[in-house]
């Protein structure tokens, strides 16, 4: 089984990012967490972090072709991408939403999330321990769906 792990814009920047908010684990922390993680579930990831839009579409659209399940935070866009939500729809695969922070606690604008309605799940609020828990949660998902070990 392989896993699409999308992280979208200025999360490169986790560790010095607004650490109040989003806490001090950097990127590679939480890659090398998943990895592991990743291992003992004897599942494959690809990771992919990018500042744009349309790379994040392209990612997912092929996903479609080679792997069973998105692990996905959009980020900021999250709150403004159609294209992104409707890439998730198009493609139809098991995606768990995840954000470190409570959206739903923090400005209005934050707390629409155009993607949710078409992803299997979103976690937020648990900072880098939510991706573990998401990826926990997809495998389950895609094992139950397709039988795949
Ligand atoms: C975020 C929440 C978004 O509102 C914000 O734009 C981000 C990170 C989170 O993980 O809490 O960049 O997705």
């Amino acid at each position: 089984m392989k896993i699409l792990v999308l992280h979208g814009p200025n999360l490169n920047l986790l560790g010095k990012r607004e650490p109040g908010i989003y806490g001090r684990t950097t990127l590679e922390e939480i890659n090398a967490q998943l990895l592991a993680l990743a291992k003992e579930l004897n599942v494959e990831l690809k990771i992919v972090q990018s500042n744009h839009e349309g790379v994040i579409v392209d990612e997912i659209q092929q996903a479609a072709r080679d792997c069973q399940g998105i692990l996905i935070n959009p980020a900021a866009y999250t709150h403004t991408s159609v294209a992104i939500r409707d890439a998730l729809a198009a493609v139809n695969l098991p995606a768990v939403e995840i954000h470190l922070s409570n959206i739903h606690a923090r400005e209005e604008f934050r707390r629409v999330s155009l993607t949710a309605p078409v992803v299997t799940a979103q976690i937020c609020g648990l900072g880098a321990d939510g991706y573990l828990w998401g990826l926990r949660a997809l495998v389950r998902i895609v094992r139950q769906e397709s039988k795949i070990k």
